[in-house]
């Protein structure tokens, strides 16, 4: 078995829009792209309250420019921009959904250019949010100006672009709810991962959902001098080495009990598409320059990026950091933990599973907490579903190669939403590579990748206009 062919679209050929995307198209959708880079909608911080409502009222003025209906809507969080342009009465209506808010900088020493000043080298554009996800969102708007420019939008489009996704999308699926009639679609488009390889075209079709919390530590009622207390006292640093460490066995499995309940097998059609992949391990650990792939026993390495559930710990801290030496223990320590999921776990139930655990394995004399911070469901997309057809009809258009069919292991927590609340079905449709590195120093996206991101919105949505004029001949 190999990846699955795609059906064939059985109208006429649809206008080829790459002749229309200029020089000068693609000059000016890479000008507005850097203007919006140049926003610090840094979600997580505070200090960028202002800079989060300078990005949504940049992409509203931009989508009113357009024709849509566009406005920025307040949550208690950050505020959301939704826009729709409903001209086409009788053809279908696709939402397309992305976000605005970027990851923080952190280490800026570490960016050869500062991050919130796009600039290009080798092809590519450096800055934070590059690729995600205001460049892959950037490009379905610059998909329908030029369908637009050339007269040719052919269905109904609604955008929802939120500030919150890399903060968990606390505020979103409230706002789903609330505007549920509004936002009704017949399929949902999300440009926002990663897609396989550079030449690959890639269709996604799951994703891990995620649980994560922060363990705080506390022994001492205040740091002691090491030498005076240090063999009796509590060390809270030790203790969460220790509780840490027995978060894994030694054959990479989660020791948390219950965790793989449920968890489903990779089908044997699944695991032999995935062997046809061009993934080699040798190249993989080159490519992060790491000198092993330490992951869970018994699976291979695209199993235990995409179909395997996993625990890493994202943050520690704890003790005296500063140049030199300072001999104390300290009082307290804590460290920031995310668990990948996959189909058949939820995130509610594995964040209480750790909350439970945590505190029997923590050594005696310090007190644990586990904060619970967000989560997200985990995601499987049906490849026979029509819209991830067209989509893969797009890409080879745009590509001349056949797609691939791929999982991700990252988390869009709202994906679940929009499937049990519009009962819309989902295309993952990334255009960015894992080594343009999201949320890395030095975030890029190639200015190539932006403009085939840009021809393929477009062309997916002729694609799914021409099936559905084709399914309403049918019926006719
Ligand atoms: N764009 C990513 C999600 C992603 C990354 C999907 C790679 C597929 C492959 C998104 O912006 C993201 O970073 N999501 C967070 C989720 C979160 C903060 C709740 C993630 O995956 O860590
Ligand atoms: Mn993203
Ligand atoms: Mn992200």
């Amino acid at each position: 078995m190999t990846q699955p062919t795609i059906q064939p679209n059985i109208l006429p050929t649809l206008t080829d829009l790459s002749e229309h995307y200029t020089p000068q198209a693609r000059a000016e959708a890479e000008a507005e792209l850097f203007d919006l880079l140049r926003i610090a909608s840094v979600s997580a911080d505070p200090a960028h309250v202002g800079d989060m409502r300078r990005a949504a009222e940049f992409l509203q003025v931009k989508l009113s420019a357009l024709g849509f209906t566009a406005r920025v809507d307040d949550t208690p969080g950050h505020p959301l921009v939704y826009a729709e342009h409903l001209k086409a009465p009788g053809r279908p209506t696709v939402l397309i959904y992305g976000h605005y808010d970027v990851q923080p900088e952190a280490p800026i020493d570490k960016w050869q250019t500062p991050p919130f000043e796009p600039t290009v080298r080798d092809g590519r554009v450096y800055a934070r949010g590059a690729t995600d996800d205001k460049g892959q969102a950037y490009a379905h708007i610059r998909a329908i100006e030029l369908l637009l420019s050339q007269d040719a939008l052919p269905l109904n489009v609604k955008f929802l672009l939120e500030g919150e996704e890399e903060e968990g999308s606390p505020n979103l699926e409230g706002y789903i709810r609330q505007h549920q009639a509004a936002l009704g679609a017949d399929a949902v488009i999300i440009s926002d991962g990663s897609r396989f390889a550079p030449d690959v075209p890639t269709v996604t079709y799951g994703l891990r959902g995620l649980s994560y919390v922060e363990v705080q530590v506390t022994g001492a009622n205040r740091d002691l001098h090491s030498g005076s207390y240090g063999g009796a006292a509590p060390n809270p640093i030790n203790a969460l080495a220790t509780i840490i460490s027995r978060l894994k066995d030694d054959q990479g499995r989660v020791t948390i009990p219950g965790f793989y309940d449920g968890v489903e097998e990779l089908t044997d059609t699944e695991r032999q598409m995935w062997a046809g992949l061009p993934h080699d391990d040798a190249q993989f650990a080159a490519s992060i320059g790491a000198s092993a792939l330490p992951g869970e026993a018994g699976y291979s390495t695209l199993e235990r990026l995409w179909a395997r559930p996993t625990l890493d710990v994202n943050g520690i801290w704890g003790g005296y950091q500063g140049e030199g030496s300072k001999t104390v223990i300290a009082s307290t320590a804590g460290a920031k933990i995310s668990m990948r999921l996959v189909p058949g776990q939820d995130p509610v139930r594995i964040t209480k599973l750790i909350q439970e655990y945590i505190p029997t394995i923590a050594p005696a004399g310090v007190q644990v907490e586990v904060k619970d911070h967000h989560g997200g469901q985990p995601v499987l997309i049906d490849l026979g579903n029509p819209y991830v057809q067209a989509a893969g009809r797009a890409l080879e258009h745009v590509h001349g190669v056949a797609p691939m069919f791929t999982r991700g292991g990252g988390s869009i927590p709202i994906v679940s939403a929009f499937r049990a609340l519009l009962h819309a079905p989902v295309v993952l449709l990334d255009f960015g590579l894992n080594e343009d590195a999201p949320h890395s120093p030095n975030e890029s996206f190639a200015l190539s990748d932006y403009h085939n991101g840009v021809l393929t919105g477009a062309r997916l949505l002729q694609e799914i206009a021409a099936d559905s004029a084709v399914l309403a001949e049918q019926q006719a």
